[in-house]
């Protein structure tokens, strides 16, 4: 898909990637970009510096009558969706202690809101014999996110489910990307490593935190090329075959990796 007059929906995009991915489909010639987040003002805040072509709206992502509402406001809009970034996220930095109520959040979130997405808008997307969905998932969906066990499960799900559309759809015109980017600089991170999250520490530890603006090229180019697995990362790919290959050389490399870091940068007692 090339962006040139395409309408796009980015959840998620008062800040961070979603807005990276805004400017980025709006330099490249997008006729509508609407930004949906949780809160209006932001939203707005963020649109109004993409440009004319983008719209701000106050949407859950993980509410499916929200979503259902935003999809039907903007095929009423502008006549059809042509990509829907299901990119918002949460990250809660904690293990399998983490309370219910924050595991439910990541699955809502990081799971359901996809499945919602899809349902909205494949009707439409088929109807028209085409329309592209990106998932913005991460290397953690096809690694682990150390120190963050919801996250690691709900993005794990979020690939699979990725997987099993592009599958499921791909002879009825509909393509399916999967975002999978390691360390961005964006408060989700940002907000770990300056607080020495273990987490944080170890995304750092094994990659270049890119910028959003450098994850916004590498989906543009998958797009471009119709890719399911986008990397912003290649060493993901890399890492993702090793683990496939020898799973338990790679979890002894990656406890290793967490009992250096542990030891040059011990917990507070
Ligand atoms: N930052 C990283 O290192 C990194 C790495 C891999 C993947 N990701 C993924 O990228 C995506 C974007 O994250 P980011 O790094 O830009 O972080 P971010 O925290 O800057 O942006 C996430 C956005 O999602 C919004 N959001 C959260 N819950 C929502 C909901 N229910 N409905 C609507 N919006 C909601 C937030 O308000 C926020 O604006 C997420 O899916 C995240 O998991 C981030």
């Amino acid at each position: 898909m090339n962006l040139t007059d395409r309408v796009v929906v980015i959840t998620g995009g008062a800040g961070g990637i979603g807005a990276a991915l805004a400017r980025r489909f709006a330099a490249e010639g997008a006729a509508a970009v609407v930004l949906a987040d949780l809160d209006a003002r932001a939203t707005a805040a963020v649109a109004a510096t993409v440009g004319p072509v983008a719209r701000g709206v106050a949407v859950d992502a993980a509410d499916e009558g929200q979503v259902r509402d935003l999809v039907a406001d903007t095929e009423r809009r502008y006549g059809r969706i042509d990509l829907f970034c299901a990119n918002a996220g949460v990250a809660t930095g904690v293990g399998i202690e983490a309370p219910d109520a924050d595991w439910d959040r990541a699955w809502r979130v990081n799971v359901l809101a996809h499945v919602y997405a899809a349902r909205a808008v494949l009707p439409g997307m088929l109807a028209r014999g085409g329309g592209h969905l990106m998932h913005t998932c991460s290397a953690a969906g096809v690694l682990t996110a150390v120190g963050d066990a919801p996250y690691t499960a709900t993005k794990h799900a979020a690939v699979g489910l990725a997987e099993w559309l592009a599958v499921t759809y791909r002879d009825q015109g509909i393509r399916v990307s999967a975002l999978c980017p390691q360390g961005v600089d964006t408060p989700m991170l940002a907000d770990g490593l300056a607080t020495g999250h273990l987490a944080a520490r170890v995304i750092a530890a094994s990659g270049p935190v890119l910028t959003p603006d450098q994850v916004a090229d590498a989906a543009v180019a998958g797009l471009a090329e119709e890719r399911f697995l986008i990397l912003p990362h290649p060493e993901v790919a890399g890492y993702a075959l090793r683990r496939a290959q020898d799973p338990d050389g790679w979890q002894a490399g990656l406890r290793k990796l967490v009992r250096r870091l542990r030891a040059a940068d011990p917990p507070p007692a």
